[in-house]
């Protein structure tokens, strides 16, 4: 017997358009441990969770949530929750080990399986080639801040390509570069934890070309039919005031965090005010004749990666040490050439991440991109919230407010659709509870609740509010 549907009034409902993806997504490293299976070898993110002090308790990524031997289960369990689409990683060191030379067939035999597993199931798989997770020996040969990076990435994502592009239709080349360059490179919170300003926009521009070749290597081995785009976690910036030197602050952001994977990616530029500002730390010299052309390929889908709004204002006093920028303390900043601006802590309610909860966020960034990327159908490929989730003694896990945050961002999405912004689908972020990175398994972003030791998975509230909305394509209340 199917389950009576709670009933929705007309008037009150928000429904979402027939075709619109209800998805979930996840990350190779975050949720598939089986690190040396395979002959998969270490990337940055095994030996930096390994380096003492860099992640919360130690933790890593070895075991994560076994996904790598239980993706049967999981792709049944998503079925279950009436989920349409599904968005994973593919791990570069687990199909091309140290990043070079011809692919390893157990690897792709993996995520072969796990494809046909979701298509079996009625599932639109989406494949991101890079989530941060950058084969070892190609960042002892120097990582993202070496052009060379970008021309391994292409070879990848032609081997990755030629092997699924034949049962996968959805393709990312990047997710999130900002984190990749930024974080990595920049204050050190990620792999490979390393601090040196020029060399992070060396890194933002390699990781752009290595989207631009990506995409033509895709094409060039795929059915035309195949869409390939990027998920970009771009920034809501904010001031705190309207005082010029404040709207001064934001752009400033707004071209480290925005524009300087934007400007190329979709206006064939980088922002000139990116050059002045960044003068003192990088030439740009690395910027090859005929790079803007190669990153500045047609795109078939922009993602969108959301969570909370960023609020600047201009340093009345040069700032050091660690900020409120959401993106994790380090005494090292992420911002090239903005030692003049202050972050601030948004007010208002806040999820376990400390991340401020603002929908407006999502609603105001879909319609810029609407702007930025004319007739470029949209996805929201990440948004969800961390809480400090734990099983009743019944065994249930109620997590309201992961219920109320999806109905506020879910809400935006409609806003955004009704105000004609192409909005194709939402992936939740996440799945399951996995691996936060230099958070370690301390945050939970899942829609289904992990138990660490035992490793069994429970669909929390929230999983079951969102199966009735991708049932129904109508927000339960
Ligand atoms: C962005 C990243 O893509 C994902 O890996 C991460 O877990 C979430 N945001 C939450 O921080």
């Amino acid at each position: 017997m199917p389950e009576p549907m709670t009933p929705v009034t007309p008037e009150t409902s928000v429904t979402f358009p027939p075709a619109f993806l209800w998805g979930a997504a996840t990350s190779a490293y975050q949720i598939e441990g089986a690190v040396r299976e395979g002959g998969r070898t270490p990337s940055i993110w095994d030996t930096f969770s390994h380096t003492p002090g860099r992640t919360a308790g130690g933790d890593t990524g070895d075991i994560a949530v076994d996904h790598f031997h239980r993706y049967r289960e999981d792709v049944a369990l998503m079925a279950e929750l009436g989920l349409n689409a599904y968005r994973f990683s593919v791990s570069w060191s687990r199909v091309q080990p140290t990043g070079r030379g011809p692919a390893v067939q157990v690897g792709l035999d993996f995520y072969r399986r796990l494809v046909d597993e979701l298509l079996a199931h009625g599932i639109r798989p989406a494949v991101t080639l890079y989530h941060w997770d950058l084969p070892q020996e190609l960042e002892d040969a120097g990582g993202w801040p070496e052009r060379e990076t970008a021309y391994r990435f292409a070879e990848y994502a032609r081997l990755v390509g030629e092997a699924l592009g034949d049962r996968v239709d959805q393709w990312i080349t990047l997710n999130e570069p900002w984190c990749s360059a930024f974080l990595g490179y920049g204050s050190g919170v990620h792999a490979p934890g390393r601090t040196e300003p020029a060399a992070t926009l060396r890194a933002a521009h390699h990781l752009n070309l290595a989207h631009g070749l990506g995409v033509s290597a895709l094409r060039s081995v795929m059915p035309a039919r195949n869409t390939v785009g990027v998920s970009l976690n771009s920034a809501v910036v904010r001031p705190v005031s309207q005082d010029p030197a404040d709207l001064a602050a934001v752009r400033r952001i707004d071209d480290l965090a925005n524009g300087i994977f934007h400007g190329p990616m979709l206006h064939g530029a980088y922002p000139e005010t990116l050059f002045a500002a960044t003068a003192s730390v990088s030439d740009w010299s690395y910027v090859e004749d005929g790079d803007l052309g190669a990153i500045g390929r047609r795109l078939d889908a922009l993602g969108l990666n959301y969570y909370t709004p960023t609020l600047v204002s201009a340093a009345r006093t040069p700032v050091s040490g660690p900020r409120a920028d959401g993106h994790g303390a380090s005494e090292h900043s992420p911002w090239p050439g903005a030692d003049d601006v202050a972050f601030h802590r948004m007010p208002g309610e806040r999820t376990e991440m400390g991340w401020t909860i603002d929908p407006t966020g999502l609603h105001e960034l879909i319609m810029r991109y609407s702007r930025e990327a004319p007739g470029v159908p949209l996805y929201v490929t990440e948004n969800g919230a961390a809480y400090d989730d734990k099983p009743d003694p019944d065994g249930r896990v109620h997590d309201p407010e992961r219920i109320a945050y999806l109905h506020g961002h879910l809400s935006a999405v409609r806003r955004a659709l009704t105000d004609g912004a192409d909005v194709r689908g939402y992936y939740l972020w996440s799945l399951m509870d996995n691996f936060e990175w230099a958070y370690g398994y301390a945050k939970r972003f899942g829609a289904v609740h992990v138990d660490y030791t035992t490793l069994e998975r429970t669909p929390k509230s929230s999983a079951l509010w969102y199966a009735q909305a991708a049932r129904n394509g109508v927000l339960p209340p």
